[in-house]
């Protein structure tokens, strides 16, 4: 019951975009970093390759990528830490001409299912208050807000707000 439960929850915000599966989310390699680092240049505050390549050596650590079914091609990517029974999504990106298509949800809900499968009882992650789409993106998925850091963002200042979701375990 409780394995039911946790399929829901994690797969009913979006279920109707995880099907069929165009995209297949898998661990990130070394061979997908120049895609990923492209990626994420689109973005304000990108992290450079190196700093990607050196996520992949991070003890906890954890990586996906979203690829085309059809095409093998890297369209998005995410990443962040495990400690101590808790976790942080530290970055998410998907394409900007691969973007509304569900890949982002897809990519979250690999980590939710990834992290209960750790037993990881909680992700916490952090955005530009800005950020609607990604708020938008957490906020189906059940993530909540927890904080606040006033003009935490430089060029544009911005607040930061930080938000958690607690993970049940998988039975
Ligand atoms: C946030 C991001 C990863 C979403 O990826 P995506 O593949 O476009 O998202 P999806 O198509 O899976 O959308 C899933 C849900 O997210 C929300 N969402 C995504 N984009 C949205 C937008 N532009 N406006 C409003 N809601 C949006 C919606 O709730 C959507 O569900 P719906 O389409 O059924 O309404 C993408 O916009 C992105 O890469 N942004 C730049 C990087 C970034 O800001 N990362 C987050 C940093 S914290």
């Amino acid at each position: 019951m409780k394995g039911k439960r946790f399929k829901e929850q994690i797969l009913q915000p979006s279920a109707s975009r995880l099907e069929p599966c165009a995209f297949i989310v898998r661990p990130m390699t070394g061979d997908d970093l120049a895609t990923v680092a492209a990626i994420e240049a689109e973005n304000s505050s990108p992290w450079t390759a190196e700093q990607l390549a050196g996520e992949r050596g991070q003890a906890g650590g954890w990586q996906f990528v979203a690829e085309a079914a059809a095409s093998g091609r890297v369209c998005g990517f995410v990443c962040g830490r495990s400690c101590a029974g808790e976790a942080e999504l530290l970055k998410i990106a998907v394409a900007g001409q691969c973007r509304r298509q569900g890949i982002g949800a897809q990519l979250v809900a690999q980590v939710l299912r990834y992290l209960a499968e750790q037993g990881v009882g909680r992700c916490f992650l952090e955005l530009r208050g800005g950020n609607l789409p990604a708020l938008a993106l957490y906020e189906r998925f059940g993530f909540r807000r927890v904080g606040l850091r006033k003009n935490y963002y430089a060029s544009p200042p911005e607040d930061a707000i930080i938000m958690k979701k607690t993970i049940l375990p998988v039975q």
